[in-house]
């Protein structure tokens, strides 16, 4: 596991974008996972930006998010395809075709989410896959508890999950507690995984992460058993780790012997 601790969430949007930028131009037709929520918007900021700036096209990409409410349909204003339409794909030269987001508004969960993981065999495996982290160490929305070796599939949100995300509904509207969600399992086929962090509120959840033992009761400690997998924290998100002069020092090193310095 690979830590990367960054002065500001600011830094973090464009270490993680960096990544995008980096594999967009060494493969084209890359396969990106991507996520939703408060963390990933400003790196998708970035990319629009560098997208604009031509130095990017994703014309030959496609996607695959993590998850989706079940019981929303994409022109849902709260559902996962709505977000990702106007926070990145309206604003950039993907084919909307290629962009996919589990089908919230599916009468058949069971088939949609077979078909979803079928989807992603078929383009040939995630090449970079972005995850946030939940204050309760979940990934996608796979809450504590969840099966460490889980496939994309329906799951019940915990309260803590429901909590958090109320802020993005009205009062008395319609707030999913279930959701479909690629499995810990698929996430882990990634060949690369990036998972940002920032503030304050992550750095539980980040220590039980990457100190704690590999546990399902916090499901982003599988990526301990990812053999290419990045954490990139803000100072906030990285304060309750232990080792963080540790972490510092190697990625020093790192950087002296790629670039040959002291
Ligand atoms: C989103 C997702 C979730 C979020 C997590 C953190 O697609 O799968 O696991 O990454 O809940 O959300 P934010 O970034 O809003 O703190």
């Amino acid at each position: 596991m690979q830590i990367i601790i960054l002065e500001n969430a600011d830094q973090v949007a464009q270490y993680g974008a960096q990544q995008f930028v980096d594999l967009l131009n060494r493969q084209p037709d890359a396969v990106l996972g991507l996520a939703t929520g408060s963390t990933p918007v400003a790196l998708y900021q970035n990319l629009i930006q560098r997208y604009q700036a031509g130095e990017i096209s994703f014309e030959r990409a496609s996607s695959f998010n993590l998850d989706e409410y079940l019981g929303l349909a994409g022109d849902h204003p709260q559902s996962y395809r709505h977000f990702m339409n106007s926070q990145l794909f309206n604003h950039i030269d993907i084919a909307p075709q290629n962009t996919h987001i589990p089908d919230g508004s599916t009468e058949d969960p069971l088939s949609t989410c077979e078909q979803y993981e079928a989807d992603i065999v078929k383009a040939g495996g995630i090449d970079l896959q972005l995850l946030g982290i939940g204050r309760n160490g979940h990934i996608g929305f796979n809450e504590p508890s969840s099966s460490l070796a889980s496939r994309t599939r329906v799951k019940t949100l915990t309260p803590d999950t429901v909590a958090a995300n109320q802020r993005f509904f009205s009062e008395g509207e319609f707030q999913p507690r279930l959701s479909l969600t690629m499995g810990i399992g698929t996430i882990m086929e990634a060949r690369r995984i990036l998972l940002l962090a920032t503030g304050e509120t992550k750095s539980a959840a980040v220590r039980e992460a990457v100190e704690g033992p590999v546990a399902a009761r916090c499901p982003a400690s599988i990526l301990q058993m990812h053999p290419r997998a990045t954490l990139v924290l803000d100072r906030a998100a990285a304060s309750a780790l232990k080792d963080v002069e540790f972490y510092e020092y190697i990625e020093r090193e790192n950087e002296r012997l790629l670039h040959g310095g002291e």
